[in-house]
């Protein structure tokens, strides 16, 4: 077992620690902020991510996993440092790496043995050669350090089990030795490893989510065109799915992808090939549609309605995806302000997002419009003209199509995770808009001509 220290105790860096921790190795996760600090020593996770703070908890009982800010202490004699801390996103689309030269620096300063640095946080190609040089250039001591890449492809709200049972587990090394202290760490997780070289190892992380994110575009695309000829995205990528080599996974047409992986890798590799005088043509690709499709539910609303002005509009998810508090790149902050404009009121539900989304958004006035964050999607669709849904939360999932037509004023609806099938929200009384399949129209007349605010003259989009 191996004493390790990890830098950054952010989705990849803590979720790195706890499970390093739980599969027996001595692990010291570093963060700057000592509030930060005290709250995960206290036992309670920063993120929210399922099944981390028990894991936190136990392995901190049991006195292998420990968290500080005093980096050198933990640094000075660790076998291996993994470094998970941020490269956001800059104006032009290209990585920040300051935070991974602060850590670098703090390394070449701190480390009293020879001692492995394992890159985590996805970083352009070329990048952990820099980082070694780096590191020589400024190390104090008289040690052995060398850099690896060990790119992590967890996904957010399934954090720990993706870490614990990974597909594959890619480290790029340089020399023997890396590779073998780096599969000797791995060893306890019986893991599938696929050994490259750095570079490639960076290419592979990018290469990874920018092939899901194209995936995710060209369903989109076809789910629009489907609108248009009368098929259905959802048999059609049923049918698709039986392919094996296109896969069962990630064909889910929607209001397109979010969250802090595929939106930023998706620019930086763009960034990346045109710094290599290269234009990499799919991924643009895929980041127009997936541009176009965010507010995707608001076009679609707005070419139904005549106005928002004064309507009660119900907001179902706020988060990018289920099962996260993270709002980054949602399609709700795209959407929500348009609404706001137009002098909407929401009535927004999300079991766990409200609170980063009232940040953004506080409750009361805002703008032309008013948000309120409430409890329950019934709640929200209380006497609602209009209702987006943004998330597939399970509490949205479980809202039957009764209970639309039951409790707004008009039931109009508009999903964006293509959760109901359409049939059954037109036989409940639902006009019901999707992504890539037809238009639920209300069963009889007089339940169409109930839509108050809505022209009903109006032809709804697609059908
Ligand atoms: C992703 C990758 O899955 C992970 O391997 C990588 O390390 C980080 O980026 P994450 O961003 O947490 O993980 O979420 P993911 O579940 O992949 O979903 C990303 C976005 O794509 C979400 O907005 C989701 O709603 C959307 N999506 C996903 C679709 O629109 N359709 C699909 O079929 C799948």
């Amino acid at each position: 077992m191996y004493k390790i220290a990890v830098a950054g105790t952010g989705y990849v860096g803590l979720v790195a620690g706890v499970c390093f921790a739980e599969k027996g190795h001595q692990v010291t996760c570093v963060d700057i902020d000592r509030n930060k600090v005290n709250v995960m020593k206290s036992g309670i996770s920063p993120i929210y991510e399922e099944g981390l703070e028990e894991l936190m908890q136990k392995n901190y009982a049991e006195g292998r996993l420990d968290y500080t800010i005093d980096y050198q202490s933990a640094y000075k004699d660790a076998d291996a440092i993994f470094i998970g801390v941020g490269t956001p996103e800059q104006p032009d689309g290209s990585a920040n790496l300051s935070y991974i030269a602060t850590v670098a620096r703090q390394i070449a300063e701190s480390v009293e043995k020879d001692c492995l640095v394992v890159v985590k946080s996805t970083v352009p190609v070329g990048t952990n050669d820099k980082v070694e040089q780096f590191i020589n250039d400024f190390l104090v001591n008289d040690v052995r350090v060398e850099v690896a890449s060990n790119p992590e492809f967890l996904a957010q709200g399934s954090a720990v089990h993706d870490t614990l049972y990974a597909e594959r587990v890619i480290i790029g090394t340089e020399s023997k030795w890396a590779e073998e202290l780096l599969m000797n760490i791995y060893e306890p997780f019986h893991l599938p490893i696929v050994s490259v070289n750095r570079r490639s190892a960076e290419m592979i992380k990018y290469a990874s989510n920018d092939f899901l994110a194209l995936k995710i575009s060209y369903m989109n695309d076809i789910a629009n065109l489907c609108e248009l000829v009368g098929a259905d995205i959802q048999d059609v990528a049923r049918g698709m799915s039986f392919d094996e080599r296109i896969g069962r996974k990630f064909l889910n047409a929607g209001i397109g992808y979010g969250g802090s992986c595929f939106p930023k890798d998706t620019k930086a590799l763009e960034y990346i090939a045109k710094q290599n005088g290269y234009e990499l043509k799919t991924v643009t690709a895929a980041i127009n549609v997936n541009n176009e499709q965010k507010t995707l539910l608001y076009k679609k609303a707005s070419k139904r309605l005549i106005t928002f002005n004064g309507l009660k509009v119900a907001v179902l998810g706020l988060t990018f995806k289920p099962g996260t508090d993270d709002l980054r790149e949602a399609a709700s902050l795209e959407n929500v302000p348009l609404l706001l404009e137009q002098g909407a009121d929401i009535y927004a539900f999300d079991p766990v997002g409200a609170e980063n989304f009232a940040k953004v958004y506080p409750e009361g006035k805002n703008g032309k419009g008013s948000i309120t964050y409430v409890s329950s999607p019934e709640d929200a669709l209380k006497n609602a003209n209009v209702c987006f849904i943004f998330t597939e939360w399970g509490e949205v999932k479980a809202v039957t199509p009764e209970t639309y037509k039951k409790l707004m004023r008009t039931s109009l609806v508009f999903d964006g995770r293509n959760i109901y099938k359409v049939d059954e929200m037109g036989e409940a009384g639902v006009e019901y808009h999707s992504v890539g399949r037809k238009v639920a129209i209300p069963t009889s007349k007089k339940e169409a001509k109930e839509f108050g605010h809505i022209d009903t003259d109006l032809q709804p989009v697609g059908y």
